[in-house]
Formats: structure tokens, sequence, C-alpha cells
């Protein structure tokens, strides 16, 4: 064999034994595309990506133009649930009810505007002309979904489900076509990794230089996917640390609650889940407050409230070794969501202290 045939051929085979690895075929030419988008933005997740529908020519806007149509439809879909919730749950005056149907309404405005932006921005790929056009109206979709994730968690309340799922979707079919969009060609390309990650790449690697215990993968990627449509500085990734781990600490807390209601859960287990669940419930709402300490660029307050966050989060009854004695399976999500928390704590301190 020639040399010059021998790197294309590894290249083949290796597309091959992923293809044949996963479950269904991924068209090559979508692989390629996809591995290259992945290159180009950390946050582009492979799967979603690879799950997109491929247009007859194989062309990488046409690409592009299907993963702005998802996230029209994701959109939509997700404006559509909500008005449904809000329409069978008006008569509800709970103070939780109040608050969640603050958030949803808040939701539905965004949603729809996003929806426009999706179909805008689908248009502008589709003239195949100027990559800055749909790539802004991605950015403008990015934005107003983030703000509705943004409107449960300043509440302190989870998204509820299958919003999550649509909501998690529409942002990553903004980050896929804007990605595909970039590697048309290699001058944009460039551009956009620059634009990119120069300040999440940077500030991660100083928070995990100065800490240990940072995972700069998931700080990248995760604070990546926050940031996504705002102005990203220290401040706001911390902020983004943050709003995440409070998530995740809320899906941790009501993880605990759904396994005490759940009849199946051996009666040994329930002390520990209790203690959890209030242990998380506390760690809630330091959490918050921290985030409003950021908010109010108070960094003593901001830094001691992510200690007690820390402190509350790892208590010697509901840590991960408590949960992970339960029997007959430790609860898996349970404690990957608490630990996906404490990292998120541990990484918005890790940033809180560089700006010091
Ligand atoms: C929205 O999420 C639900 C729950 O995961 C899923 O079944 C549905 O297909 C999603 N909608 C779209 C348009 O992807
Ligand atoms: C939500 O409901 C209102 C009032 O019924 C309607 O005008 C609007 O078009 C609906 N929006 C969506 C996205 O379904
Ligand atoms: C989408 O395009 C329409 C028609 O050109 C325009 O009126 C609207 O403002 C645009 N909306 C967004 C969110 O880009």
């Amino acid at each position: 064999m020639k040399p010059s045939t021998t790197r294309p051929m590894a290249l083949v085979a290796a597309v091959l034994a992923s293809i044949l690895s996963s479950a269904c075929t991924v068209d090559a030419t979508l692989a390629l595309t996809c591995k290259a988008a992945a290159a180009i933005d950390v946050r582009v997740n492979l799967q979603m990506c690879e799950s997109l529908m491929v247009p007859k020519d194989k062309d990488a806007w046409g690409m592009a133009r299907n993963a702005a149509d998802e996230g029209a439809i994701n959109a939509a879909v997700a404006a559509n649930a909500i008005n449904k919730t809000l329409l069978a749950g008006s008569a509800s005056v709970a103070r939780e009810s109040l608050l969640m149907n603050a958030a949803l309404g808040m939701c539905l405005r965004r949603f729809e505007q996003a929806t426009l932006s999706f179909s805008n921005a689908s248009e502008e790929i589709g003239r195949r002309r100027n990559q800055l056009g749909g790539r802004n109206k991605l950015d403008g979709a990015l934005a107003q979904v983030q703000e509705c994730k943004d409107a449960f968690a300043m509440r302190g309340l989870p998204q509820p489900q299958p919003l999550a799922q649509n909501t998690t979707d529409a942002i990553q079919m903004a980050i896929i076509a804007n990605a595909i969009i970039c590697t048309v060609d290699a001058a944009v390309a460039s551009n956009c990794k620059a634009a990119l990650s120069a300040t999440v790449d940077s500030t991660c690697k100083a928070a995990a230089a100065s800490d240990p215990r940072v995972n700069l993968q998931l700080c990248v990627s995760q604070l990546g996917v926050s940031i996504s449509g705002r102005t990203a500085n220290a401040w706001s990734l911390a902020k983004a640390a943050c709003d995440e781990g409070v998530y995740k600490m809320i899906l941790a807390g009501s993880d605990a609650a759904t396994l005490l209601e759940d009849k199946s859960t051996v009666p040994s287990n329930k002390p520990v889940l209790e203690t959890c669940a209030a242990v998380y419930d506390k760690a809630v709402m330091a959490f918050t407050q921290a985030g409003e300490q950021i908010e109010q660029r108070n960094l003593a307050a901001a830094t001691s409230r992510m200690d007690e966050v820390l402190a509350k989060a790892q208590e010697k009854q509901c840590d991960g070794a408590a949960l992970r004695a339960l029997v007959p399976t430790p609860p898996q999500k349970l404690l990957q969501n608490a630990a996906d928390s404490v990292q998120m704590a541990i990484i918005a301190k890790a940033i809180i202290n560089l700006i010091k």
C-alpha cells in the first residue's frame, strides 16, 4: 500500500469501527462532520450530533440546517407543553405552584422567541452564504433557551420533565448547528474556536491549578454550555457553576424524595434517604444564597456560603459512603447528581478565589 493512502484508510477503519460499535448505523459523512464539529467546540455531544437527519447531498450546510430545524421543533414542543401545563394548573394557589407558574410563564415567552430564532437561523443557513448570519441567530436561540433554565434555577426549582429534556436538547442543537457551520471553512473554524473557549478555558485551567479537586474537563464542557450566549468572565462563570450546582442539588433532593415514596425501597434505607433529603434542602438554600452573593459581587460572603454548601453536602450521615452502602443497589442517579453538584461547588469556589 502506498504511504499516501495509509492515513485515509486508517481514518476510514476508525470511523467504521465506531459505526459498528454503535447500536444503529451512523452515516459516515455525518460521523466525520460531527467529529470535526466536536474538535472545534468541546460542548458538542457526539451522540446527539450523529442522530441528525442526513441531507441527500450530505453537505455540511444541510446538516447544520437540520440541527437548527431540530432545535426549532424542540423549542416549539416545549412551548406547547408549557402552555398545556399552565392551562391545566391555573387553579392552584400553593406557593410552590405560584413560583412554578412564574418560571413556566417566563419559559413560554423564551421558547416562543427561540422557536423563531431557530427558524430564522435555518433560513439563513439555507442561503449557504453568510456564516455569521446563521450563527448570530443560533446564539440568540441559545440565550433564550438558557433564560428558561435560569427562570427555574433562580427560584430554586427543578425544571419539570419533559421540559428539562427538551431544553437540554434545544441547547445542544444550537451548539451543534453552530459548530457544523464552523466546519465549513478553516478560517471560520479557527475564529469559532478562539471566540468560544478562550475565557472558559483559561479560567478553568487556572481554577484547576489552584485546586486539584477541580475536574478540568467537566469545568470546560459544563461551563461552556452554561455560558453559551452570555459574556464570559470570572464572575459569570462562577455564577454559571453555582446555578448548575443548585440545579443538580435540587435533582439529588428530588431523587431522594422519589426513593422515599417508592414502595419498593427497603425500609432500612429510609433513614439515610431522609437525612440526605434534608441535607440537600439546606445545601440548596446555601447554594442559592451563594449565587445571590456572586451576583452582588460580594466575594467574602460568596466564599463563606460556598464553604457552607461543601460542608453540608458532605455531611457524614449523607456522604457518598453512606449512599453507596444502601442495599440492594446504591442509588446511582442520586449519587451522580450529588457528586456533580459538589463538583460544581468546588469549581465555583475555585473560580471565586481567582477573583481575589
Ligand atoms: C421532549 O422531551 C420528551 C421527553 O424526553 C421526548 O419524549 C420528546 O421527544 C422531546 N421532544 C422533542 C421534539 O425532541
Ligand atoms: C399558548 O396559548 C395561547 C393562548 O391559548 C396561544 O395564543 C399561543 O399561541 C399558545 N402558544 C403555543 C406555543 O402553543
Ligand atoms: C425572525 O425573522 C422574522 C422575519 O424576517 C423577523 O420579523 C423576526 O424579528 C425574526 N426573529 C428573530 C428572533 O430572529
